[in-house]
């Protein structure tokens, strides 16, 4: 990357979004002292204030001029300039002038809008999905769905707070912690799909197919790397214009086939889906990338993998549901995967000696 001669109160940086910082405790004769470290190096600073260096770095989100950041730390813009200096010519920071290297979060979220209903068409072109909407899927897969969507969406609570506490993003944060609030009790609206369809708590306590897991797994890891990976994967599941139009007839496909009597089973996903939609939560990427500044071209890159990373997942998912509930109905003891709940208590905690020993005999 090219660097700027000198920097000025008017520079613009933005920090590596992979770089890591830690602080140590001051120790005498040692001032306190902070190490900046990114996949290529680490850089030490000592001989200023800890809470003022991290408050810069946290500012320095490719929007703000040193100027205005060091005026809100408290501190002088020359001896701002002299610690970060290093960190530039290391690539821990990087000018946000430099446009190439960077794209703008409307050129992110428009490159979103027009990949996503091509992964969609895509991942609903899956056996899964086709035979559901054609009514070819055997009931009990059609009862296994029911079951692994559920599992997915009680999920939000080990994945949206991983993004939450792994969020740096003061202002991003508060979205999806918003977010968060909205979504966290969803799963009452499948446990009424699962009682409609006869079953119910028991089920529901039972542990999620690998492939639900894998899901799940997908989307912690990508809060974990950087929260607009998370919310791209999650901009790429929530429904948004013509998406919920082909949502609609799905579930009334669905509902035809599955439960011509009774519109029990269906009625709370749908309820569901226009709750989602009256939060809006089809525009949820474009609402976290409205408090962001200019993208490094990489960081949007890994977001967008990460969405397709997630794509690919689901079709795992929708593959292990059908080959797993053909198999082995919903009302019938789990084997295969070797998982079954031994002491009726939820799946954190039963008991697997049973699975080991079944696993030996194979
Ligand atoms: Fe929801």
């Amino acid at each position: 990357m090219a660097i700027s001669e000198t920097l000025s109160g008017q520079s613009v940086l933005i920090l590596d979004p992979d770089a890591q910082w830690m602080s140590s405790a001051a120790k005498p004769p040692f001032d306190r002292a902070m190490v900046v470290s990114n996949a290529e190096c680490e850089i030490r600073i000592q001989g200023v204030d800890i809470d003022v260096a991290e408050h810069v770095l946290r500012d320095m989100d490719g929007r703000r001029a040193l100027q205005d950041i060091a005026a809100s730390a408290h501190t002088d813009c020359a001896s701002l300039i002299k610690w970060l200096t290093p960190m530039l010519e290391n690539g821990v920071v990087a000018e946000a002038g430099m446009a190439s290297d960077f794209v703008t979060p409307d050129t992110f979220t428009e490159t979103c809008r027009r990949v996503f209903p091509l992964w969609k068409e895509r991942l609903f072109s899956h056996p899964l999905w086709t035979s559901l909407a054609q009514g070819s899927a055997p009931r009990d897969v059609f009862l296994g769905w029911l079951i692994e969507s559920y599992h997915f969406i009680e999920g939000v609570t080990i994945r949206l707070p991983m993004c939450i506490a792994a969020c740096r993003d003061a202002s991003a944060r508060a979205v999806f912690v918003r977010h968060f609030a909205e979504e966290y009790d969803h799963r009452h609206f499948f446990l009424s799909a699962l009682q409609a369809a006869g079953m119910g708590a028991e089920v529901a306590r039972r542990r999620p197919l690998p492939g639900t897991g894998a899901v799940l797994n997908c989307m912690r890891e990508a809060a974990r790397h950087d929260f607009l990976a998370y919310a791209a994967c999650s901009g790429f599941l929530e429904s948004t214009g013509a998406d919920r139009d082909s949502a609609r007839a799905f579930f009334a496909r669905v509902a035809e086939h599955y439960e011509p009597t009774s519109r029990g089973i269906v009625k709370p996903m749908v309820a569901h889906a226009s709750l989602d939609e009256s939060y809006a939560h089809g525009l949820f990427l474009e609402k976290v990338c409205r408090h962001l500044g200019p993208l490094p071209r990489m960081r949007a890159d890994r977001a967008l993998q990460a969405a397709w990373s997630l794509l690919e997942t689901l079709e795992f998912w929708s593959q292990d549901i059908l080959e797993h509930y053909q198999a082995y109905p919903p009302g019938g003891e789990r084997r295969g995967y070797g998982v079954r709940a031994a002491n009726g208590g939820s799946w954190h905690d039963r008991d697997l000696s049973s699975s080991v020993e079944e696993a030996r005999s194979c």
